[in-house]
């Protein structure tokens, strides 16, 4: 069907099927207290159970001079396989809520990386919102619907709309394309191995933080391709900073997508076939280092400042644990990546997202 239930033992949106749209938001709690963070999440969830099941937020009253309860531009739309999936970020395990004492331990704000130059606009918030569906109105609708509840609690800082190919467009389901044309995605983990989850993707009770067992942490970065550059080099510098070819997405020295990788074989002049400072090679180093990717394209305009166009990547990934994981890869990528020459991180921001609720419980209420 078009849905995909809200509650559950983890949050939908995450070992979910990417949709073909997301609409990231972040918020700052305006409000301090542990009582109304509660109340906001006691009333997001059933905003969300409710549009999961494509149904409006709220009973309408009859009173014409009142506004809507909802704002009405999904009536009639299904739900289109909606998932709202959301975390905490660092900065709401203060004294505002009383909640300095359940931080898990390697939960904190990411470090300054090589390279990047991070604008406030793009970074931080008390609460991450993930929203994503098969239809932007709808996914559009849950975001403004959210920051309409939480009027008085929390504003919005940020939002990010974000896209892929869509199902339609592509009916084999072929890994998608991300704006440099290279297949990405196609050596993430396989989300039907319940074992893989639950070393990758799935805090334990055992972590530090058994509040947090059965949810995730994520990363995520705006990052910025530099289209115009990336377009000007040849087809085997784009390959080569990659590590697979551009048609197939095979790696390089072997035929088809899937096809294991192998970074040690040589080319008849004994030169790498995927050379060392490839993004591929770097990423996959010893395999030790493993993370769900669910990436999105963005597109934003243009930038004022060069009148190029602003389109990139909305990365997020994510892992059982944020240092371990995503934070080492990363320090690793950004000092040798041969991809860093076309890309800048412009955005960033982590969240602990909840385990799932379950019905007659809320988002986050482990946490309490
Ligand atoms: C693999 C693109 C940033 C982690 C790949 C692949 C592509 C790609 C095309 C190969 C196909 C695949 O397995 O999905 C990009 C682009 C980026 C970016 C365009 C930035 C704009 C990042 C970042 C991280 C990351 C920031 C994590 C810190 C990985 C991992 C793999 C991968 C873990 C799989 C490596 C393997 O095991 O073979 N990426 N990526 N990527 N990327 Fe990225």
């Amino acid at each position: 069907g078009s849905r995909v239930p809200f509650y559950g033992q983890h949050q939908a949106g995450i070992t979910t099927p990417p949709q073909n749209f997301i609409c990231f938001a972040a918020f700052d709690v305006t409000a301090s207290g542990s009582k109304a963070l509660q109340k906001l999440f006691k009333t997001w969830t059933a905003a969300a159970a409710a549009m999961a099941e494509g149904k409006q937020v709220g009973e309408e009253s009859s009173n014409l001079n009142l506004p809507p309860v909802d704002t009405g531009e999904s009536v009639g739309l299904n739900p289109s396989q909606l998932t709202i999936t959301f975390g905490a970020g660092p900065s709401l395990f203060d004294d505002r809520f009383g909640l300095a004492s359940k931080r898990p331990p390697s939960f904190k704000d990411l470090p300054a990386f090589n390279g990047e130059q991070l604008e406030p606009q793009w970074c931080g918030g008390d609460i991450g919102v993930q929203v994503c569906a098969d239809d932007m109105q709808v996914a559009f609708h849950a975001v403004r619907n959210l920051a309409r509840i939480a009027r008085g609690t929390a504003v919005l800082r940020w939002v990010q709309e974000g896209f892929q190919r869509t199902a339609q467009a592509d009916p084999t389901g072929g890994t998608p394309r991300n704006l440099l044309g290279f297949k990405d995605g196609t050596a993430n983990p396989a989300v039907s191995s319940a074992q893989d989850m639950n070393k990758i993707v799935w805090a334990q009770s055992g972590d530090g933080a058994s509040w947090m067992a059965g949810g995730s942490y994520m990363a995520v970065r705006r990052i910025r391709m530099r289209i115009e550059i990336w377009d000007r080099s040849s087809l085997k510098d784009q390959e080569d900073t990659f590590g697979r070819y551009r048609a197939s997405g095979a790696p390089l020295g072997s035929k088809n997508e899937f096809d294991p990788v192998d970074l040690n074989q040589k080319d008849e002049k004994g030169n790498l076939m995927i050379p060392a400072d490839s993004h591929v090679a770097l990423a996959r180093g010893d395999g030790s280092i493993q993370m769900l990717r669910r990436s999105y394209s963005y597109s934003g305009g243009i930038d004022s400042k060069t009148g190029q166009l602003d389109a990139g990547l909305l990365f997020i990934s994510y892992q059982r644990d944020l240092f371990k994981q995503f934070v080492s890869l990363q320090q690793k990528l950004s000092k040798s990546d041969r991809l860093n020459e076309y890309i800048l991180h412009v955005g960033s921001a982590a969240f602990a997202c909840f385990p799932g609720a379950s019905k007659g419980g809320y988002i986050g209420d482990t946490l309490f």
